[in-house]
Protein backbone atom coordinates (compact mmCIF):
# COMPACT_ATOMS: atom_id res chain seq x y z
CA UNK A 1 0.00 0.00 0.00
CA UNK A 2 1.54 3.67 -0.65
CA UNK A 3 1.79 5.92 1.97
CA UNK A 4 -0.88 8.58 0.68
CA UNK A 5 -3.46 5.27 0.48
CA UNK A 6 -2.71 4.06 4.24
CA UNK A 7 -4.24 7.34 5.35
CA UNK A 8 -7.56 8.44 5.95
CA UNK A 9 -7.31 11.76 3.77
CA UNK A 10 -8.32 15.72 5.53
CA UNK A 11 -10.72 15.94 3.09
CA UNK A 12 -12.87 12.86 3.91
CA UNK A 13 -12.17 13.02 8.10
CA UNK A 14 -13.82 16.67 7.10
CA UNK A 15 -15.94 15.24 5.40
CA UNK A 16 -17.17 13.76 8.80
CA UNK A 17 -16.77 16.44 10.74
CA UNK A 18 -20.00 17.98 8.64
CA UNK A 19 -22.61 15.11 9.99
CA UNK A 20 -21.03 14.93 13.06
CA UNK A 21 -22.15 18.84 13.53
CA UNK A 22 -25.63 18.16 12.10
CA UNK A 23 -26.41 15.63 14.45
CA UNK A 24 -24.60 17.76 17.47
CA UNK A 25 -27.21 20.30 16.03
CA UNK A 26 -30.05 18.27 16.47
CA UNK A 27 -29.02 16.97 20.14
CA UNK A 28 -28.41 20.76 21.57
CA UNK A 29 -32.24 21.50 19.95
CA UNK A 30 -33.60 18.68 21.36
CA UNK A 31 -31.71 19.55 24.87
CA UNK A 32 -33.21 23.20 24.34
CA UNK A 33 -36.69 22.33 22.90
CA UNK A 34 -37.17 19.86 25.67
CA UNK A 35 -34.46 19.65 28.06
CA UNK A 36 -33.49 16.32 27.43
CA UNK A 37 -29.82 15.39 27.18
CA UNK A 38 -29.43 12.68 24.44
CA UNK A 39 -27.62 10.11 25.82
CA UNK A 40 -24.96 7.07 24.55
CA UNK A 41 -23.74 3.48 26.03
CA UNK A 42 -21.05 1.74 24.53
CA UNK A 43 -20.01 -1.98 25.49
CA UNK A 44 -17.15 -3.39 24.74
CA UNK A 45 -15.29 -7.28 24.69
CA UNK A 46 -12.33 -8.18 23.51
CA UNK A 47 -8.37 -7.27 23.99
CA UNK A 48 -7.67 -3.89 24.78
CA UNK A 49 -6.81 -2.69 21.02
CA UNK A 50 -11.20 -3.09 21.33
CA UNK A 51 -11.02 -1.06 24.13
CA UNK A 52 -8.85 1.78 22.52
CA UNK A 53 -11.34 1.77 19.99
CA UNK A 54 -14.63 1.82 22.27
CA UNK A 55 -12.72 5.46 23.71
CA UNK A 56 -13.16 6.27 20.57
CA UNK A 57 -16.31 5.61 19.78
CA UNK A 58 -17.18 7.10 22.77
CA UNK A 59 -15.27 10.29 22.04
CA UNK A 60 -17.22 10.43 18.73
CA UNK A 61 -20.33 10.26 20.41
CA UNK A 62 -19.69 12.89 23.13
CA UNK A 63 -18.02 15.41 20.41
CA UNK A 64 -21.69 14.57 18.45
CA UNK A 65 -23.28 15.98 22.41
CA UNK A 66 -24.51 12.87 23.38
CA UNK A 67 -23.92 12.22 26.93
CA UNK A 68 -23.03 8.64 28.34
CA UNK A 69 -25.59 7.36 30.03
CA UNK A 70 -26.28 4.67 33.25
CA UNK A 71 -27.27 1.42 31.25
CA UNK A 72 -27.90 0.54 27.97
CA UNK A 73 -31.88 1.02 28.97
CA UNK A 74 -31.17 4.87 29.34
CA UNK A 75 -29.66 5.13 25.93
CA UNK A 76 -30.29 7.03 23.00
CA UNK A 77 -27.70 5.23 21.39
CA UNK A 78 -26.25 1.71 21.69
CA UNK A 79 -23.10 0.52 20.34
CA UNK A 80 -22.00 -2.84 21.25
CA UNK A 81 -18.00 -3.47 20.01
CA UNK A 82 -17.48 -6.73 19.34
CA UNK A 83 -14.84 -9.15 19.44
CA UNK A 84 -14.30 -12.42 17.01
CA UNK A 85 -10.89 -14.60 18.72
CA UNK A 86 -13.08 -16.91 19.99
CA UNK A 87 -16.91 -18.35 19.79
CA UNK A 88 -17.23 -17.94 23.59
CA UNK A 89 -16.85 -14.41 22.89
CA UNK A 90 -19.59 -14.37 19.73
CA UNK A 91 -22.26 -16.13 22.11
CA UNK A 92 -22.14 -13.81 24.59
CA UNK A 93 -22.19 -11.22 22.49
CA UNK A 94 -24.85 -12.22 20.32
CA UNK A 95 -26.91 -13.08 24.02
CA UNK A 96 -26.47 -9.59 25.24
CA UNK A 97 -27.71 -8.16 21.29
CA UNK A 98 -30.48 -10.16 21.72
CA UNK A 99 -31.62 -9.26 25.25
CA UNK A 100 -31.71 -6.07 23.61
CA UNK A 101 -35.09 -6.39 21.58
CA UNK A 102 -36.75 -6.07 24.97
CA UNK A 103 -35.21 -1.97 25.47
CA UNK A 104 -35.77 -1.10 21.48
CA UNK A 105 -39.32 -2.32 22.27
CA UNK A 106 -40.22 0.23 25.26
CA UNK A 107 -38.15 3.01 22.88
CA UNK A 108 -38.26 2.42 19.40
CA UNK A 109 -36.62 5.92 18.80
CA UNK A 110 -33.50 4.64 20.24
CA UNK A 111 -30.70 3.27 17.74
CA UNK A 112 -29.08 0.03 18.41
CA UNK A 113 -25.59 -0.32 16.30
CA UNK A 114 -23.29 -3.66 16.46
CA UNK A 115 -19.69 -2.79 15.10
CA UNK A 116 -16.08 -4.42 15.72
CA UNK A 117 -14.35 -7.70 14.68
CA UNK A 118 -17.22 -9.75 14.77
CA UNK A 119 -19.47 -7.69 12.17
CA UNK A 120 -16.13 -7.93 9.91
CA UNK A 121 -16.78 -11.54 8.60
CA UNK A 122 -19.86 -12.05 5.72
CA UNK A 123 -21.49 -14.66 7.87
CA UNK A 124 -21.98 -12.72 10.97
CA UNK A 125 -22.92 -9.92 9.46
CA UNK A 126 -25.48 -11.96 7.56
CA UNK A 127 -26.85 -13.09 11.01
CA UNK A 128 -27.26 -9.65 12.20
CA UNK A 129 -29.05 -8.88 9.33
CA UNK A 130 -31.28 -11.60 9.41
CA UNK A 131 -31.94 -12.80 13.27
CA UNK A 132 -31.73 -9.09 14.55
CA UNK A 133 -34.03 -7.02 12.97
CA UNK A 134 -34.13 -4.29 15.45
CA UNK A 135 -30.40 -3.70 15.27
CA UNK A 136 -30.13 -0.75 13.47
CA UNK A 137 -26.50 -0.05 11.98
CA UNK A 138 -23.79 -2.64 11.74
CA UNK A 139 -20.33 -1.59 10.77
CA UNK A 140 -17.11 -3.23 10.81
CA UNK A 141 -13.26 -2.29 11.99
CA UNK A 142 -12.53 -0.25 8.73
CA UNK A 143 -15.40 2.03 9.25
CA UNK A 144 -14.80 3.36 13.07
CA UNK A 145 -13.69 7.12 11.87
CA UNK A 146 -17.05 7.01 9.72
CA UNK A 147 -19.01 6.51 12.64
CA UNK A 148 -20.74 10.31 12.61
CA UNK A 149 -22.13 9.66 8.71
CA UNK A 150 -23.50 6.23 9.35
CA UNK A 151 -25.44 7.19 12.63
CA UNK A 152 -27.00 10.20 10.44
CA UNK A 153 -28.12 7.98 8.23
CA UNK A 154 -29.73 5.35 10.83
CA UNK A 155 -31.42 8.32 12.19
CA UNK A 156 -32.73 9.60 9.25
CA UNK A 157 -33.07 7.54 6.30
CA UNK A 158 -35.86 5.37 7.65
CA UNK A 159 -33.78 2.15 6.84
CA UNK A 160 -31.01 0.09 8.32
CA UNK A 161 -27.38 0.61 7.45
CA UNK A 162 -24.63 -1.57 7.00
CA UNK A 163 -21.31 -1.20 6.34
CA UNK A 164 -18.94 -3.63 6.63
CA UNK A 165 -16.71 -3.35 3.81
CA UNK A 166 -13.48 -6.12 3.81
CA UNK A 167 -10.70 -3.43 3.26
CA UNK A 168 -7.39 -3.52 3.72
CA UNK A 169 -8.22 -0.22 6.72
CA UNK A 170 -6.51 2.80 6.71
CA UNK A 171 -5.27 4.90 9.55
CA UNK A 172 -7.10 8.08 10.72
CA UNK A 173 -5.97 10.29 13.02
CA UNK A 174 -6.68 13.39 15.05
CA UNK A 175 -10.17 11.38 15.90
CA UNK A 176 -11.84 12.44 19.44
CA UNK A 177 -10.87 9.83 22.44
CA UNK A 178 -13.33 9.53 25.68
CA UNK A 179 -10.41 8.13 28.06
CA UNK A 180 -11.92 6.73 30.88
CA UNK A 181 -8.86 6.70 32.80
CA UNK A 182 -6.88 9.59 33.61
CA UNK A 183 -4.03 7.25 35.48
CA UNK A 184 -3.81 4.62 32.74
CA UNK A 185 -4.15 4.16 28.67
CA UNK A 186 -3.95 2.64 25.91
CA UNK A 187 -2.34 4.34 22.85
CA UNK A 188 -2.65 2.45 19.81
CA UNK A 189 0.83 2.35 17.49
CA UNK A 190 -0.26 0.30 14.96
CA UNK A 191 -2.83 -1.17 13.40
CA UNK A 192 -3.48 -5.10 11.61
CA UNK A 193 -1.71 -8.04 11.45
CA UNK A 194 0.18 -9.82 8.40
CA UNK A 195 0.94 -12.96 9.97
CA UNK A 196 -1.98 -15.36 9.52
CA UNK A 197 -1.35 -17.62 12.56
CA UNK A 198 -3.65 -20.27 10.60
CA UNK A 199 -5.96 -20.42 13.87
CA UNK A 200 -6.40 -16.67 13.88
CA UNK A 201 -9.30 -14.42 12.75
CA UNK A 202 -7.81 -11.30 13.90
CA UNK A 203 -6.04 -10.75 9.99
CA UNK A 204 -9.48 -11.67 8.64
CA UNK A 205 -10.92 -9.07 10.52
CA UNK A 206 -8.61 -5.97 11.49
CA UNK A 207 -6.46 -5.81 7.93
CA UNK A 208 -2.83 -5.60 6.97
CA UNK A 209 -0.31 -4.11 9.72
CA UNK A 210 -0.49 -0.53 9.16
CA UNK A 211 2.12 1.84 11.56
CA UNK A 212 0.96 5.33 12.61
CA UNK A 213 3.96 8.17 12.32
CA UNK A 214 5.91 8.07 14.64
CA UNK A 215 5.58 11.81 15.48
CA UNK A 216 1.94 11.34 16.33
CA UNK A 217 2.79 8.56 19.01
CA UNK A 218 5.14 10.65 20.32
CA UNK A 219 2.61 13.65 20.27
CA UNK A 220 0.21 11.16 21.92
CA UNK A 221 2.34 10.07 24.39
CA UNK A 222 3.52 13.22 25.42
CA UNK A 223 0.18 14.93 26.02
CA UNK A 224 -0.84 12.34 28.08
CA UNK A 225 2.39 12.45 30.54
CA UNK A 226 1.48 16.02 30.54
CA UNK A 227 -2.43 15.50 31.98
CA UNK A 228 -0.64 12.82 34.60
CA UNK A 229 -1.36 9.46 32.97
CA UNK A 230 1.39 7.26 34.54
CA UNK A 231 0.77 3.96 32.92
CA UNK A 232 0.96 3.83 29.37
CA UNK A 233 0.41 0.69 27.31
CA UNK A 234 1.37 0.57 23.42
CA UNK A 235 -1.34 -1.40 21.85
CA UNK A 236 -0.76 -3.41 18.49
CA UNK A 237 -1.67 -6.96 16.90
CA UNK A 238 1.92 -7.58 16.55
CA UNK A 239 4.32 -4.30 18.35
CA UNK A 240 7.91 -6.08 17.42
CA UNK A 241 7.16 -5.33 13.44
CA UNK A 242 6.02 -1.47 14.13
CA UNK A 243 7.42 0.06 11.06
CA UNK A 244 8.37 -2.61 8.65
CA UNK A 245 5.45 -0.66 6.26
CA UNK A 246 6.89 2.79 6.56
CA UNK A 247 9.24 4.34 4.20
CA UNK A 248 11.49 6.25 7.07
CA UNK A 249 13.39 2.83 8.34
CA UNK A 250 11.91 3.04 11.73
CA UNK A 251 11.85 0.30 13.92
CA UNK A 252 10.12 -0.72 17.44
CA UNK A 253 12.67 -0.14 19.69
CA UNK A 254 13.96 2.99 18.04
CA UNK A 255 10.41 4.17 18.86
CA UNK A 256 10.68 2.55 22.57
CA UNK A 257 14.01 4.78 22.74
CA UNK A 258 12.00 8.09 21.60
CA UNK A 259 9.26 7.37 23.87
CA UNK A 260 11.97 6.75 26.70
CA UNK A 261 13.95 9.87 26.16
CA UNK A 262 10.32 11.83 27.58
CA UNK A 263 10.75 12.98 30.48
CA UNK A 264 8.34 12.42 33.40
CA UNK A 265 6.87 9.69 36.05
CA UNK A 266 5.12 7.15 34.10
CA UNK A 267 5.59 3.48 32.97
CA UNK A 268 5.68 2.23 29.23
CA UNK A 269 4.08 -1.42 28.55
CA UNK A 270 2.94 -2.94 25.03
CA UNK A 271 1.35 -5.54 23.98
CA UNK A 272 1.16 -8.03 21.85
CA UNK A 273 4.65 -9.38 20.96
CA UNK A 274 5.34 -11.85 18.49
CA UNK A 275 8.58 -14.51 19.79
CA UNK A 276 9.12 -14.19 15.27
CA UNK A 277 10.40 -10.68 15.90
CA UNK A 278 11.16 -10.05 19.39
CA UNK A 279 15.41 -9.29 19.31
CA UNK A 280 17.80 -8.73 21.14
CA UNK A 281 18.05 -5.38 20.53
CA UNK A 282 14.37 -5.21 21.62
CA UNK A 283 15.44 -6.84 25.52
CA UNK A 284 18.47 -4.23 25.03
CA UNK A 285 16.10 -1.48 24.94
CA UNK A 286 14.53 -2.36 28.18
CA UNK A 287 17.27 -2.74 29.94
CA UNK A 288 18.38 0.54 29.66
CA UNK A 289 15.32 2.39 29.27
CA UNK A 290 13.90 4.54 32.07
CA UNK A 291 10.13 3.89 31.95
CA UNK A 292 9.92 0.20 30.37
CA UNK A 293 8.49 -1.31 32.50
CA UNK A 294 10.70 -4.90 33.42
CA UNK A 295 7.63 -6.98 31.52
CA UNK A 296 6.96 -9.13 28.68
CA UNK A 297 3.93 -10.53 27.23
CA UNK A 298 5.34 -13.35 24.79
CA UNK A 299 2.72 -15.51 23.40
CA UNK A 300 4.12 -19.22 22.49
CA UNK A 301 0.40 -20.88 21.95
CA UNK A 302 2.19 -23.85 22.49
CA UNK A 303 5.41 -26.20 23.44
CA UNK A 304 5.42 -28.47 20.27
CA UNK A 305 7.36 -28.08 17.23
CA UNK A 306 4.91 -29.79 14.34
CA UNK A 307 2.26 -27.49 16.38
CA UNK A 308 3.94 -24.36 16.36
CA UNK A 309 4.61 -25.25 12.32
CA UNK A 310 0.87 -26.06 11.62
CA UNK A 311 -0.06 -22.86 13.40
CA UNK A 312 2.60 -21.11 10.80
CA UNK A 313 4.04 -19.50 14.02
CA UNK A 314 7.39 -19.41 12.31
CA UNK A 315 10.19 -19.86 15.43
CA UNK A 316 10.88 -23.14 17.29
CA UNK A 317 10.46 -24.18 20.95
CA UNK A 318 14.27 -23.70 20.84
CA UNK A 319 14.43 -20.83 19.60
CA UNK A 320 11.71 -19.37 21.70
CA UNK A 321 13.52 -20.49 25.40
CA UNK A 322 17.03 -18.83 24.48
CA UNK A 323 14.85 -15.81 24.00
CA UNK A 324 13.84 -15.67 27.01
CA UNK A 325 16.95 -16.81 28.63
CA UNK A 326 18.98 -13.98 27.01
CA UNK A 327 15.74 -11.41 28.38
CA UNK A 328 16.30 -12.64 31.74
CA UNK A 329 20.50 -12.54 31.56
CA UNK A 330 19.81 -8.85 30.05
CA UNK A 331 16.56 -8.37 32.97
CA UNK A 332 16.90 -8.98 36.52
CA UNK A 333 13.13 -10.03 37.41
CA UNK A 334 11.75 -9.63 34.21
CA UNK A 335 8.47 -10.51 34.71
CA UNK A 336 7.25 -13.43 31.65
CA UNK A 337 3.37 -13.81 30.57
CA UNK A 338 2.53 -15.44 27.58
CA UNK A 339 -0.81 -17.21 26.10
CA UNK A 340 -1.15 -21.12 25.25
CA UNK A 341 -3.99 -22.59 22.94
CA UNK A 342 -4.85 -26.13 24.34
CA UNK A 343 -6.28 -28.34 21.63
CA UNK A 344 -5.31 -26.81 18.19
CA UNK A 345 -6.09 -29.68 15.62
CA UNK A 346 -4.13 -32.84 15.64
CA UNK A 347 -2.24 -31.77 19.14
CA UNK A 348 -1.48 -35.27 20.64
CA UNK A 349 -0.38 -36.12 24.03
CA UNK A 350 3.06 -36.04 23.22
CA UNK A 351 2.95 -32.54 21.63
CA UNK A 352 0.87 -31.43 24.69
CA UNK A 353 3.53 -32.76 26.99
CA UNK A 354 6.17 -30.12 25.38
CA UNK A 355 3.32 -28.04 26.21
CA UNK A 356 3.91 -28.37 30.19
CA UNK A 357 7.46 -28.79 29.92
CA UNK A 358 7.82 -25.96 28.36
CA UNK A 359 5.98 -24.13 31.25
CA UNK A 360 7.95 -25.76 33.79
CA UNK A 361 11.24 -24.45 31.94
CA UNK A 362 10.14 -21.02 31.07
CA UNK A 363 8.20 -20.53 34.73
CA UNK A 364 6.01 -17.81 33.64
CA UNK A 365 4.81 -15.34 36.22
CA UNK A 366 1.08 -15.87 34.42
CA UNK A 367 -0.41 -17.26 31.73
CA UNK A 368 -3.36 -16.81 29.95
CA UNK A 369 -4.91 -20.03 28.35
CA UNK A 370 -7.62 -21.31 26.02
CA UNK A 371 -9.57 -24.14 24.67
CA UNK A 372 -9.03 -23.75 20.84
CA UNK A 373 -11.76 -22.55 18.84
CA UNK A 374 -12.51 -23.19 15.05
CA UNK A 375 -12.81 -20.17 13.30
CA UNK A 376 -15.08 -19.89 10.16
CA UNK A 377 -12.03 -19.25 7.08
CA UNK A 378 -9.09 -19.81 8.74
CA UNK A 379 -7.01 -22.89 7.88
CA UNK A 380 -6.88 -24.60 10.95
CA UNK A 381 -10.67 -25.10 11.18
CA UNK A 382 -10.21 -27.30 8.00
CA UNK A 383 -7.31 -29.36 9.41
CA UNK A 384 -8.54 -33.20 11.28
CA UNK A 385 -9.51 -33.00 14.61
CA UNK A 386 -9.79 -36.21 16.23
CA UNK A 387 -9.35 -35.32 20.18
CA UNK A 388 -12.59 -35.01 22.16
CA UNK A 389 -13.76 -31.90 23.69
CA UNK A 390 -13.18 -33.93 26.86
CA UNK A 391 -9.64 -34.70 26.10
CA UNK A 392 -9.01 -31.35 25.27
CA UNK A 393 -10.69 -29.78 28.96
CA UNK A 394 -8.66 -32.22 30.74
CA UNK A 395 -5.17 -31.06 29.10
CA UNK A 396 -6.19 -27.89 29.75
CA UNK A 397 -7.10 -28.17 33.82
CA UNK A 398 -3.50 -29.90 33.97
CA UNK A 399 -2.41 -27.26 32.21
CA UNK A 400 -3.57 -24.84 34.27
CA UNK A 401 -2.91 -26.77 37.99
CA UNK A 402 1.11 -26.56 36.26
CA UNK A 403 0.73 -22.87 36.18
CA UNK A 404 -1.53 -22.04 39.07
CA UNK A 405 1.36 -24.41 41.53
CA UNK A 406 4.06 -22.06 39.38
CA UNK A 407 2.30 -18.65 40.20
CA UNK A 408 2.29 -19.52 43.58
CA UNK A 409 5.58 -20.44 44.12
CA UNK A 410 6.70 -17.24 42.36
CA UNK A 411 4.10 -15.45 44.53
CA UNK A 412 5.31 -17.05 48.36
CA UNK A 413 8.84 -15.83 47.11
CA UNK A 414 7.64 -11.99 47.50
CA UNK A 415 5.99 -12.62 51.07
CA UNK A 416 8.51 -10.42 53.21
CA UNK A 417 10.08 -8.29 50.62
CA UNK A 418 9.06 -4.55 50.74
CA UNK A 419 8.41 -3.05 47.41
CA UNK A 420 8.05 1.07 46.36
CA UNK A 421 4.29 0.93 44.52
CA UNK A 422 1.93 3.83 43.89
CA UNK A 423 -1.55 2.88 45.20
CA UNK A 424 -3.96 4.16 42.17
CA UNK A 425 -6.29 1.38 42.47
CA UNK A 426 -9.01 0.27 45.21
CA UNK A 427 -9.17 -3.31 46.12
CA UNK A 428 -12.19 -5.58 46.35
CA UNK A 429 -10.25 -7.41 48.98
CA UNK A 430 -11.97 -7.04 52.68
CA UNK A 431 -9.23 -5.28 54.83
CA UNK A 432 -7.11 -4.21 51.62
CA UNK A 433 -8.84 -0.93 50.11
CA UNK A 434 -6.41 -0.09 47.89
CA UNK A 435 -4.53 -2.13 45.20
CA UNK A 436 -1.14 -1.44 43.23
CA UNK A 437 1.00 -2.98 40.16
CA UNK A 438 3.95 -3.31 40.61
CA UNK A 439 6.32 -2.45 37.81
CA UNK A 440 5.87 -5.92 36.23
CA UNK A 441 2.60 -5.91 36.54
CA UNK A 442 1.82 -7.94 39.47
CA UNK A 443 -1.31 -7.39 41.10
CA UNK A 444 -0.87 -6.16 45.05
CA UNK A 445 -3.63 -5.38 47.21
CA UNK A 446 -2.51 -2.51 49.94
CA UNK A 447 -3.57 -1.61 53.66
CA UNK A 448 -2.69 1.47 53.64
CA UNK A 449 -4.21 4.91 55.57
CA UNK A 450 -7.09 6.62 54.01
CA UNK A 451 -5.12 9.57 52.66
CA UNK A 452 -2.19 7.13 50.83
CA UNK A 453 -4.53 7.15 47.61
CA UNK A 454 -2.33 7.97 44.84
CA UNK A 455 0.90 8.37 46.85
CA UNK A 456 3.64 6.17 46.36
CA UNK A 457 4.68 4.09 49.71
CA UNK A 458 6.85 1.15 51.10
CA UNK A 459 4.82 -1.78 51.32
CA UNK A 460 5.68 -5.09 53.01
CA UNK A 461 4.62 -8.41 51.42
CA UNK A 462 2.73 -10.46 54.12
CA UNK A 463 0.79 -13.43 51.76
CA UNK A 464 0.54 -14.17 48.77
CA UNK A 465 -2.20 -16.19 46.46
CA UNK A 466 -2.51 -17.75 43.12
CA UNK A 467 -3.34 -14.28 41.51
CA UNK A 468 -1.98 -11.48 43.67
CA UNK A 469 -0.08 -10.25 46.50
CA UNK A 470 -1.63 -8.75 50.21
CA UNK A 471 0.67 -6.53 51.90
CA UNK A 472 0.77 -3.08 54.06
CA UNK A 473 1.86 0.03 53.84
CA UNK A 474 4.90 0.76 56.50
CA UNK A 475 3.33 1.74 59.28
CA UNK A 476 0.38 -0.01 59.44
CA UNK A 477 -0.66 -2.83 61.34
CA UNK A 478 -0.35 -6.44 59.65
CA UNK A 479 -3.34 -8.73 59.07
N1 LIG B 1 -8.89 -20.33 19.65
C1 LIG B 1 -8.36 -20.19 20.90
N2 LIG B 1 -7.54 -19.19 21.23
C2 LIG B 1 -7.24 -18.28 20.28
N3 LIG B 1 -6.46 -17.18 20.31
C3 LIG B 1 -6.49 -16.60 19.09
N4 LIG B 1 -7.28 -17.31 18.26
C4 LIG B 1 -7.75 -18.37 18.97
C5 LIG B 1 -8.61 -19.45 18.66
N5 LIG B 1 -9.13 -19.61 17.45
C6 LIG B 1 -5.70 -16.79 21.50
C7 LIG B 1 -4.19 -16.76 21.22
C8 LIG B 1 -3.89 -15.29 21.18
C9 LIG B 1 -4.90 -14.75 22.16
C10 LIG B 1 -5.18 -13.30 22.05
O1 LIG B 1 -6.07 -15.47 21.86
O2 LIG B 1 -3.54 -17.38 22.31
O3 LIG B 1 -2.56 -15.01 21.57
FE1 LIG C 1 -3.60 -13.64 15.41
FE2 LIG C 1 -1.09 -14.54 15.04
FE3 LIG C 1 -1.76 -12.02 14.24
FE4 LIG C 1 -1.61 -12.59 16.87
S1 LIG C 1 0.10 -12.67 15.40
S2 LIG C 1 -3.27 -11.45 15.83
S3 LIG C 1 -2.33 -14.73 16.95
S4 LIG C 1 -2.56 -13.97 13.41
Amino acid sequence: MTEDKKFVSPEELARQKVFSGRILRENSAAAADSGTVRRYWVDCYGCQQNEADAEVLRGQLREMGYAPAGCAEDADVVLINTCAVREHAESRELGNIGALVHVKRRRPGMVIGVCGCMTQQAHMAEKLKKSFPYVDLVFGTHALWRLPELLWHALHDGRRVFDTENADGRIAEGLPVERRDRERAGVSIMYGCNNFCTYCIVPYVRGRERSRDPEQILAEVRGLVADGCRDITLLGQNVNSYGSDRPDGIRFPELLRRIDSIDGDFIVRFMTSHPKDASHELFDTIAESRHLARSIHLPVQCGSDRILRLMNRRYTVAQYVSLIDYARERIPGLVVTSDIIVGFPGETEEDFEGTLDLVRRVRYDSLFTFLYSPRTGTPAAGMPDPATHEEKQARFDRLLALQNRISQEIHDGYVGRTLELRLDGESRAAGYPFSARTSGGRLVHVRAPEDAAGKVVRVTIERASTYALFGSADGEEKV
